[in-house]
């Protein structure tokens, strides 16, 4: 029991900044982001809110835990500013073999053929470089009536506890 205890507290201590990149149109997934944030943060863990606009896949390579929080635009589209972020990923190919990460997807069911396709287009980027990911893919549906960022707080809880374990 307190070896457990110990090894617990160890993994979570030994978590580095954990990085919430944040792909967005018109700013509804930076208020998921902030929700997850805080939540991180209350639980005593490192955390920092970058929006994708400049990151390129250096970023996410040498990171070692991160979260994903985008919607999806278009024809199942990433947002714009994500978008040079998923071709410097596909480009670069980097191995992300020691990156875990959670992914926070938005979008609408009106668009049932793309439905989170911006989120899931990250995801499989992610898997297909040899990343891990933690949890199931969230997959919030703007016409449930739910607001994404009431979901945000509960999801990134579990989430922080299902990566320490
Ligand atoms: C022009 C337009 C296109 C959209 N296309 C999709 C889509 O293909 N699939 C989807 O699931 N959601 C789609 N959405 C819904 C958005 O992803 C959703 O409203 C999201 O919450 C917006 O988040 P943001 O403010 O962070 O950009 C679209 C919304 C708009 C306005």
């Amino acid at each position: 029991m307190p070896k457990h205890t110990a090894q617990h507290a160890n993994s979570q201590s030994m978590t580095d900044m954990i990085k919430i990149l944040v792909g967005t149109m018109t700013g509804t997934a930076e208020l998921v982001a902030e929700e997850i944030l805080d939540t991180l943060t209350d639980k005593g863990a490192e955390a920092e809110l970058t929006l994708m606009d400049e990151v390129r896949a250096d970023t996410v390579s040498e990171s070692d835990t991160l979260i994903i929080c985008t919607s999806t635009y278009g024809q199942g589209d990433v947002p714009d500013n994500a978008q040079a972020l998923l071709e410097s990923l596909q480009a670069a190919k980097p191995d992300l073999s020691s990156v875990r990460y959670g992914l926070f997807a938005l979008g609408d069911m009106t668009y049932a053929q793309t439905f989170c396709f911006g989120g899931k287009r990250f995801d499989e980027a992610l898997q297909s470089l040899g990343a891990q990911r933690v949890g199931e893919i969230v997959l919030h549906d703007a016409s449930s009536g739910t607001l994404p960022e009431d979901e945000a707080a509960d999801w990134a809880s579990d989430w922080y506890d299902n990566l320490a374990a």
